[in-house]
């Protein structure tokens, strides 16, 4: 088997007959499987089943009862389960026109490269298949904000988002992946340097359905952005920084107001606990937030803890400066390093323990 073209699917029964004539048509003479990773509530598994059984090449199907981590998921099962190494990603909406492969597979066969992208932003491809304006911007801003933040892994690639690609499963570690939502590229890409080549495709428009992604798909880009980035911690401190500047400002507006200063402290203290908490959840945790219970409950740990937390830290501080005579601006840093590692370390372990 040369090569296992995996395709994620959610609701896709009016698609699949027509994408596997395509796949056929397209890839005559060659050996390959098709892999469905099927997490659909209607009957895309039966259509898969039936279409498989006179297909003239082999097609599995895994449908998964219990879906993780949606989309980007699907595709990591996709690559545990692929019989051959080299392994190509489409969507089952027919947006990716299966005619393209065999120029992506061209491509890799020429060698020096472990990813072949199927590019709508390079020089020949289109993207008319995004619907309407505002997806259109969104994907320009959002890949424009990705290239900017993983300039070297991405360099050369002009759509680290696609869902359509080719890649060599021995060029990256599989276990390695952490998905959330929708773009597996991106993980794959910006963990390991790999060598990267394109080749422009045109984004079609559907062929049956509606799309799936959604406002909530937006905001799990943007905390998988943070998390590659930055990693959990640095992510966690980027998040209680922010919070800090936020505090000192309200609290700035609160006294211009005419507020005494430790009511204003104490409102801005309250608010920046609140506004870091989801912070929090929707960026540095939102992997975790499934499996660690209701999110009432975080909350109450988080913001019952941050408030103790502030509360110890000044007779810490008091007690820190009388006994051991270190400068009160050093104790009280160093109060503030102690205190951030204790925060993480409770956010992590305990409000965010599955
Ligand atoms: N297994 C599984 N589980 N498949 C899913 C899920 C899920 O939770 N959600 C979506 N899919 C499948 C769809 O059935 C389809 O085959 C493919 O993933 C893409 O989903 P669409 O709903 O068609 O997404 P899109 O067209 O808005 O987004 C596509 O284009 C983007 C670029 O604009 C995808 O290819 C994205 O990955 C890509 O970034
Ligand atoms: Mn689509």
């Amino acid at each position: 088997m040369d090569l296992t073209i995996i395709v994620p699917t959610y609701n896709e029964g009016p698609n699949v007959v027509e994408l596997l004539g395509r796949i056929g048509a397209a890839m005559t003479g060659r050996d390959f499987e098709v892999l469905f990773v099927d997490d659909s509530t209607d009957d895309t598994p039966a259509v898969v089943r039936t279409a498989a059984a006179t297909s003239p090449f082999p097609v599995r199907l895994l449908h998964r009862e219990q879906p993780t981590a949606g989309l980007g998921g699907a595709v990591v099962e996709g690559f545990r389960l692929a019989q051959s190494r080299w392994c190509l990603v489409m969507d089952g909406d027919l947006q990716h026109p299966p005619e393209t492969i065999p120029t992506l597979l061209a491509r890799a066969e020429a060698g020096d490269v472990d990813v072949v992208v199927a590019s709508r932003y390079a020089a020949g491809g289109t993207s008319k298949g995004l619907a309407d304006a505002t997806r259109t911007t969104v994907s320009r801003v959002s890949n424009l904000l990705t290239k900017a933040m993983f300039p070297r892994k991405l360099h050369g690639c002009s759509d680290p988002m696609t869902g359509f690609f080719l890649v060599d499963r021995e060029a990256f570690d599989v276990e390695a992946l952490r998905p959330r939502g929708f773009k597996i590229l991106l993980e794959v890409l910006a963990r390991r340097q790999l060598r990267t080549a394109e080749v422009p495709f045109n984004f079609d428009e559907r062929h049956a359905g509606a799309s799936k992604a959604s406002f909530t798909q937006g905001v799990r880009f943007l905390s998988q952005l943070t998390m590659l980035r930055f990693g959990r911690m640095s992510a966690f401190a980027l998040v209680g920084g922010f919070g800090a500047i936020v505090n000192l400002l309200i609290m700035w507006g609160l006294i211009r107001l005419g507020m005494e200063y430790v009511v204003a402290a104490i409102i801005a203290s309250e608010v920046t606990i609140i506004g870091n908490f989801l912070l929090l959840e929707y960026l540095v945790f939102a992997d975790m937030r499934s499996e660690s219970g209701r999110m009432r409950h975080r909350f109450v740990k988080s913001f019952v803890f941050n408030n103790v937390e502030a509360a110890v830290r000044i007779p810490v501080l008091w007690v820190l400066v009388e006994g051991t005579h270190i400068p009160a601006v050093l104790a009280a840093a160093l109060t503030l390093v102690a205190a951030f590692i204790v925060r993480f370390v409770f956010h992590a372990l305990v409000v965010y323990a599955p």
